[in-house]
């Protein structure tokens, strides 16, 4: 059942696009080795869904391009819906879990495919698990372009992984840091200056914010 051994990303020497030099100090995946991967996973996924009522279930926000790259490899059947769920804060640190979208779909007697990008501390797969579990699919699996094992609370895994990741700060691809950086086509890493800029700057709003407003 389990996709491929998941491909372990050492460091690449990928040059970093001048456009983005400023910020990424390093592309941990570069866009091809992911596009070859994705393939990879979906025809996996493939052999293991076919002649199945498929629902493909997503997380947003950060599945966006695994997501749009993964099922157009699928030639399947398959129905496509979304659930809304957020656990970080602005920063690098999880934060509360919050579902801002519930699923529209029924996954009733059906073969969910949860499709998220990245499995690290397994807090939110757990809880969004235990949720559609509550909706009575016939089978779920869970697909995760990348996976932090190292960072894991939760005694969660995914059936499909894409790539296991070191415990760094990982934007791009869809992943972001304070909603940022989700538009690169590969997976890197920052200057750490950048995280410490942005932090400091949401850090001093947060305080402004919670001023009592002067009379
Ligand atoms: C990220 C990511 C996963 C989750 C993984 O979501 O998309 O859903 O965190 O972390 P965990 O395993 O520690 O729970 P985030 O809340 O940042 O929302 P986003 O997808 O909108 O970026």
């Amino acid at each position: 059942m389990k996709s491929d051994e998941p491909k372990t990303s050492v460091l690449s020497a990928a040059p970093v696009p001048r456009r983005w030099r400023h910020e990424v100090e390093l592309i941990l995946i570069p866009e091809e080795r992911i596009a070859r991967r994705v393939e990879e996973m979906a025809r996996q996924i493939q052999r293991d869904y076919i002649g199945r009522e498929t629902v493909v279930v997503a997380l947003l926000n950060g599945t966006v391009m695994f997501l749009a790259d993964l099922i157009r490899h699928l030639s399947l059947p398959l129905r496509l819906d979304f659930m809304g769920v957020s656990s970080y804060g602005l920063g690098t640190e999880s934060g509360d879990l919050i579902f801002t979208k519930e699923l529209r779909l029924d996954v009733r007697g059906r073969d969910v495919l949860l499709v998220d990008d990245i499995l690290d501390t397994g807090r939110t797969l757990s809880r969004v698990l235990g949720r559609v579990r509550e909706l009575k699919p016939k089978r779920i699996r869970t697909c995760v372009l990348l996976d932090k094992k190292s960072r894991r609370i939760e005694d969660v895994e995914a059936d499909y992984v894409g790539f296991e990741i070191p415990d760094l700060f990982v934007v791009g691809y869809g992943l972001d840091f304070a909603e940022r950086f989700r538009n690169l086509p590969f997976v890197g890493v920052l200057y750490p200056r950048v995280y410490k800029q942005v932090c400091k700057r949401l850090n001093q709003a947060a305080a402004k914010r919670k001023q009592p407003a002067k009379r």
